[in-house]
């Protein structure tokens, strides 16, 4: 069976930089399927309305989580962290925790911030609460893309710069051959 990655953004912004750097993944590696998974149209989380199978759009996210072999994060950095709407995705994705879609899943984490920085504080705070779900986050290498707008076309929105397509190639091999070597659910 042909291996299937989710990948999410953790930006809404039409022109965000960490959508290319997403849109850059499946041309760079095309020995999997990849499928996005986008969190816009998520509501705020709510415990009161955390019952059954939950509003219909947190089910098709939860839904197209399991479906889904792994999932390669590309988030930004907001204030030293995680991105309020990406934290509120995976809560979402975290419940009911005995079959939570987050549980045992095989994450990936990529960022891309124009500062010097490369999102490392928002990747620590990522890797946090994945730990919490229980999910697995790749553990031997890190992603990161600094000065991000020299290394895109803004107009066509592509990754261009030669080095960072190289790393990321690099960093999603590691992540399809890590995804067999994760303990499954069962
Ligand atoms: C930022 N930005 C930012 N960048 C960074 O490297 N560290 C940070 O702590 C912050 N903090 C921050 C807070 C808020 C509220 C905003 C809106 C932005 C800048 C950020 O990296 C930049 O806007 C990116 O372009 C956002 O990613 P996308 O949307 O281009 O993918």
């Amino acid at each position: 069976r042909t291996k299937k990655v989710g990948l999410i953004v953790g930006s809404l912004r039409e022109n965000s930089f960490n959508r290319m750097i997403a849109a850059a993944i499946p041309e760079l590696d095309d020995s999997i399927v990849y499928e996005s998974i986008s969190i816009a149209d998520l509501p705020l989380y709510n415990e009161d309305i955390d019952h059954g199978d939950g509003p219909e759009p947190v089910q098709r996210f939860r839904e197209a989580i399991k479906r889904v072999d792994g999932i390669i994060i590309v988030s930004p950095e907001y204030n030293s962290g995680i991105p309020g709407v990406l934290k509120n995705a995976l809560d979402w994705a975290s419940t009911p925790t005995k079959t939570a879609a987050l549980r045992r899943k095989p994450v990936g984490l990529v960022g891309a911030t124009p500062g010097v920085k490369g999102t490392i504080l928002s990747q620590q705070q990522i890797r946090q609460t994945l730990e919490a779900t229980q999910a697995f986050v790749l553990p031997f290498q890190k992603m990161y893309i600094s000065q991000v707008m020299d290394k895109v076309d803004l107009e066509r929105r592509l990754l261009t710069d030669e080095a960072t397509r190289k790393y990321l190639k690099r960093y999603v091999q590691q992540f399809i051959l890590w995804i067999d070597q994760v303990p499954s659910l069962d």
